[in-house]
């Protein structure tokens, strides 16, 4: 046997181990790194973050990124170079991050590396006839490991594609191992770029476990304000929204689109929700005269809106539930307000109440994939329902 083989084995028999969750999202904010030590596995999985920070990208590695992201047409040698490049840049971060926390390599499992989205391609969005979902990551999983010295799980989008997903949320898969809870129906909302929940019954029924994107979190805000106030990346507390008006013509002339018209669970992307998309609705509404405050308002409304149309649309009305927020666009309190308006009597609160950090979230459900990857005993969800294929995820890259 390869002695790496055999190094998985251990792993993978222990009763705990640490794992390293990667995340970065859409919004290219930064890399999310979430050094968790991850006892058992399946719906026995305890978690412990140990540590957490999110590296902020620097203004050149977010050009580089948004260079290729999410564009139909780019520099492909570019794209080429970015896949070892971006992993590279991640474990320098994750080097500097462990000698910062006196954790040594050694200590460390495994690393869960989503990689950095460049183009999400469901079949809803492309409708290439002769074509199926696809989604492309790039930040190599070989090139983590060799850098790190750490076995590498990665990619983990494909084979949810392979077995019929849209790649899209993986959110779910840990939102039922850790989140699920007798007798309260919970809603974990996670509003990244884009916005996605994860509904968890309370009867702890996996055949009911529902998951979908909804529409933009924070995405076509952040790119507004990166385009109309420069030197910012995202409206900060919500302060460019809360000083604007809503403007109802917008507001209207945004909603109207096919995708919301589609059948859950579906995803989504800025491949869609773009400046593009905001200049057609301003002209289809005869708003163009509107100011950049009242534009970010009537923005984080549409936001707000559509994760709360999408919602109601799923559940009836006198279905109970208590909602857990988490993502980067909790801390954008309009973006809160307008979203509990429209929920009277619905409890809203943060995946802090659940003793994991709204911010390290996503993070942690990487590494819990990764977890499952190597642990897991399988997924047992209600195949036949779209969405939730049950199967494990990740690719496997070795240091040496
Ligand atoms: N204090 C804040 N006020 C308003 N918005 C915020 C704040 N902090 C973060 N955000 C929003 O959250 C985004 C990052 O969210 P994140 O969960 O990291 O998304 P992703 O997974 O797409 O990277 C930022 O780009 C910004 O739009
Ligand atoms: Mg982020």
């Amino acid at each position: 046997m390869h002695p790496h083989i055999q190094k998985l084995y251990d792993i993978a028999a222990k009763h705990q181990r640490k794992i390293i969750g990667l995340m970065s999202g859409t919004s290219v904010d930064g890399l999310d790194i979430a050094l968790c030590s991850i006892a058992d596995n399946g719906t026995n999985t305890k978690i412990n973050i140990l540590h957490f920070e999110t590296i902020s990208y620097s203004t050149d590695f977010k050009n580089e990124v948004k260079s290729v992201f999410a564009k139909k047409q780019v520099d492909f040698e570019k794209l080429c170079l970015l896949n070892p490049w971006i992993a590279l840049q991640q474990a320098k971060m994750i080097n500097d991050c462990l000698a910062k926390w006196g954790v040594t390599n050694s200590e460390i499992d495994l690393i869960a590396s989503h990689g950095q989205t460049v183009y999400h391609a469901p079949k809803i969005l492309h409708q290439q006839e002769n074509f199926g979902n696809a989604t492309l990551q790039i930040g190599d999983g070989d090139h983590l490991a060799v850098a790190t010295g750490i076995i590498t799980v990665s990619d983990f989008r494909q084979k949810h594609i392979a077995a019929g997903g849209e790649g899209a949320p993986l959110a779910v898969y840990g939102d039922y191992l850790v989140f699920s809870k007798k007798d309260e129906n919970r809603i974990m909302l996670n509003m990244g770029g884009i916005s996605n929940f994860t509904f968890l019954s309370g009867d702890l029924d996996a055949s009911k476990v529902f998951s979908t994107d909804t529409s933009p979190g924070n995405t076509i805000m952040d790119q507004y304000v990166q385009k109309h106030f420069p030197g910012k990346y995202f409206d900060e507390n919500g302060e460019l929204a809360s000083s604007g008006t809503v403007n109802e013509a917008l507001l209207t002339a945004l909603k109207q689109n096919d995708f919301f018209d589609k059948p859950f669970p579906k995803t989504t992307g800025p491949e869609l929700f773009n400046l593009d998309y905001l200049e057609k609705a301003i002209q289809a509404s005869g708003t163009t005269s509107i100011s950049n405050a009242d534009c970010m308002a009537t923005l984080n409304r549409f936001s707000a809106d559509t994760i709360v149309d999408a919602i109601k649309k799923c559940f009836n009305a006198n279905e109970k539930f208590v909602l857990y927020a988490s993502g980067g666009g909790m801390h954008n309190p309009v973006l809160m307000q307008n979203i509990s308006n429209q929920l009277p009597g619905i409890k809203i609160k943060t995946t802090a109440d659940l003793e994991i950090n709204p911010d390290a979230k996503e993070a942690v459900l990487f590494a819990i994939l990764a977890n499952e990857c190597v642990s897991g005993v399988g997924y047992h969800f209600n195949d036949k329902k779209a969405g939730i294929p049950s199967v494990t995820m990740g690719k496997i890259s070795f240091p040496d």
